[in-house]
Parts: C-alpha cells; structure tokens; sequence
C-alpha cells in the first residue's frame, strides 16, 4: 500500500502550527490531495497544465520512494481546503563534509489567503524540517518581486541565477 503521507508529522513545526490563524493546519502532503486545493495553488504560481489522478497517483508514488528528498507541506483551511503549499528538496553533497542543502521550491498562497502570514509560516515550516533533517543551509531562486517576501523571511540574496532550459 502505497504511503498516504509523504512525511512525518515529526517534522512539523509545532510553533508554526500554534501561529496559524484559528482552524488552519500544516501538514504533509498526502495521495488523497489530488482534488483537494493543492493544484490549483500551485496554478497561482505558475502553469500546471491538466494532470489526471492517474498521473498524480503515479507522480505521488515516485515522491514516496525518494525517501529524504521530497518534503511537500501544504497548509489547510478551517474547511479542510489546501490553501498553500510549499517544497523542500534535501541535496546530499560530498563537499563540506558529506554537506546537506535545502533547496526550497513552488511556494503559493490562494490568492485570497495572500497577507495572511501563509507564506511565511510555510517558509518557517521548511525551514524547521530543513534543520531536523541536518542541512547547514537552504537555498532559493526567486523573483526581484519576490525578493522583499523572502527578505521578511530572513532570507538575504547570495548569488546569481542562471538558467539552460531543454
Ligand atoms: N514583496 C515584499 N513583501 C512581501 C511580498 C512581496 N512580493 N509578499 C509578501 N510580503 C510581505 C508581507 O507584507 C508580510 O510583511 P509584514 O510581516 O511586514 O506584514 C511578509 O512579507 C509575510 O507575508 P505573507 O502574508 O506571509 O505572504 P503571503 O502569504 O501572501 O505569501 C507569496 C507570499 C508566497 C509570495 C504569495 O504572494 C504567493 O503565493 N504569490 C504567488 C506565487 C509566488 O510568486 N510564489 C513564490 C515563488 S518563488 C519560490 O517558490 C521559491
């Protein structure tokens, strides 16, 4: 039977989940969340295109069998409706000591759940599990409008990015 949650509620915030708002929760993305809201937050971000269940069940299977290295975390509303979503992916390194990165990813608000606090309780979730799973830091690419989110959320810019698209 395959997992129905991609990771454990061990490595959720419990001082992320006390500063939702009333009735909000943070959890792991789970198999059943495929008409639930999550989709259509990550179409606020960007194109999604039309995903049928079988291919999110497959989608969610291959996550579930890279244990460590995906960590989905979406937050709910007081009516069970995903609202927001965020990812971290754990890079192993054999620098700086067998090195582990976080690379924080897709990260979207409902649009009428933006100024909430949302994303920066997601980003404050990640960043809990990125330091219990042991990365020294975590990492993301963003927009110049974007910047003064990720600065709120003491992030700081270090770098350049590039890109090769195929
Ligand atoms: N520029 C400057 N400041 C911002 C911005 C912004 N674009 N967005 C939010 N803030 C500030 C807020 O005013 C708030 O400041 P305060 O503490 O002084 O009140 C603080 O950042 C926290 O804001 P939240 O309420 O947590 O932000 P929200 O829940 O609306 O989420 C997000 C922000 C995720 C950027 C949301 O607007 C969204 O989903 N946008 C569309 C998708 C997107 O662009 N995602 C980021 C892609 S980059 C990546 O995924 C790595």
């Amino acid at each position: 039977m395959a997992s129905q949650s991609l990771f454990s509620g061990d490595l959720l915030s419990p001082a992320v989940s006390e500063a939702l708002p009333q009735g909000y929760k943070i959890r792991s993305l789970r198999r059943t969340d495929y008409d639930t809201g999550f989709l259509d937050c990550l179409r606020v971000l960007t194109t999604v295109g039309e995903i049928s269940e079988q291919q999110w069940l497959d989608q969610y299977d291959w996550f579930t069998k890279r244990d460590g290295s995906y960590y989905i975390l979406v937050v709910e509303d007081d009516k069970s409706k995903v609202v927001g979503c965020g990812t971290l992916v754990v890079e192993r390194k054999f620098i700086h000591n067998l090195g582990v990165v976080g690379h924080i990813e897709d990260i979207a608000v409902a649009k009428d759940q933006q100024g909430k606090k949302l994303g920066l309780r997601i980003i404050q979730a990640l960043d809990y599990i990125a330091a219990k799973v042991g990365c020294y830091k975590s990492i993301l690419d963003c927009s110049d409008a974007n910047e003064g989110f990720y600065v709120k959320c003491g992030f700081r810019r270090a770098g350049l990015e590039m890109a090769h698209y195929y």
